[in-house]
């Protein structure tokens, strides 16, 4: 069940960068409890609009909240601390860390400092099954991502945004995958938004998705409507040709 008001989201965003405009009134809000998907064709400026939720952009005009709270002019890290999280396209760890010292690293990046015990359990959350021994740089791409979303589970965040997380894993990993974020959503009542350019990968997990194309929000809905929908179809058939 998700929570009737909006937890988190941002109401007419618009960015410009170097000269373009990037977003174009965009909003959009999710709930506690609830995995919305963020697609678009590649360029539509979904990673941008994570920049402008997670609070490394600001743009120009528009607003970002988070349940009654005003974000704006909040930075980066200030929004971590509100319980905003966030996860890239490319799942970078340190090369020169084991997975142990990666966890401890992240657990006194928090004030106050979180235990081994928070990071163990995040590690379990995750299914990160990988001695901890093991330099973070030698792991593969799943267990990369795994590594990364475990360091950010440790806090307990309200809201997650992930960044084609689905990116560079095999299907069985995507199968995983999207138990673990179903899990989170369902369990542990996080807002997810999650960015996927694949339509047919939101299918299964997504209860709502936001379509976006050319900056601006072209469809919203069950995933199911917004796929049959004309336009979202004539976006992905022109960004496919
Ligand atoms: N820092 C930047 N400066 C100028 N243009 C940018 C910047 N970041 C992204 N863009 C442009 O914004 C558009 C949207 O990019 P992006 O948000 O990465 O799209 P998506 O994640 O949907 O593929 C693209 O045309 C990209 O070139
Ligand atoms: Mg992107």
């Amino acid at each position: 069940m998700t929570d009737s008001t909006p937890c988190f989201g941002c109401t007419g965003v618009h960015l410009r960068l170097g000269g373009r405009e990037i977003l174009k009134n965009v909003s959009l809000s999710v709930q506690r409890g609830e995995l919305l998907g963020l697609i678009g064709p590649n360029g539509a400026g979904k990673t941008s609009l994570f920049e402008v939720l997670s609070g490394r952009y600001h743009a120009q005009r528009g607003k970002v909240y988070l349940d009654s709270q005003s974000l704006d002019g909040l930075d980066i890290f200030q929004r971590a601390r509100l319980g905003v999280a966030r996860t890239y396209q490319s799942p970078v760890v340190p090369n020169a860390l084991t997975v142990g010292e990666t966890f401890r690293a992240a657990r006194k990046a928090y004030k106050p400092y979180m235990s081994v015990h928070d990071a163990e359990w995040a590690a379990r959350l995750v299914h990160l099954e990988v001695p901890w021994e093991r330099i973070a740089g030698s792991l593969d791409t799943f267990d990369r991502r795994k590594l990364l979303l475990a360091c950010l589970m440790m806090r307990r965040p309200r809201v997650l945004l992930m960044d084609e997380p689905a990116s560079g894993l095999i299907n069985t990993e995507i199968s995983e995958l999207d138990l673990l974020l179903r899990k989170l959503v369902d369990e542990y009542h996080i807002a997810v938004i999650l960015i996927e350019h694949r339509l047919e990968l939101l299918d299964a997990i997504a209860d709502r998705v936001v379509v976006l194309d050319l900056g601006a929000v072209i469809a919203e809905g069950d995933p199911k409507s917004v796929f049959k929908d004309p336009a979202v179809r004539a976006a992905y058939f022109e960004g496919a040709a």
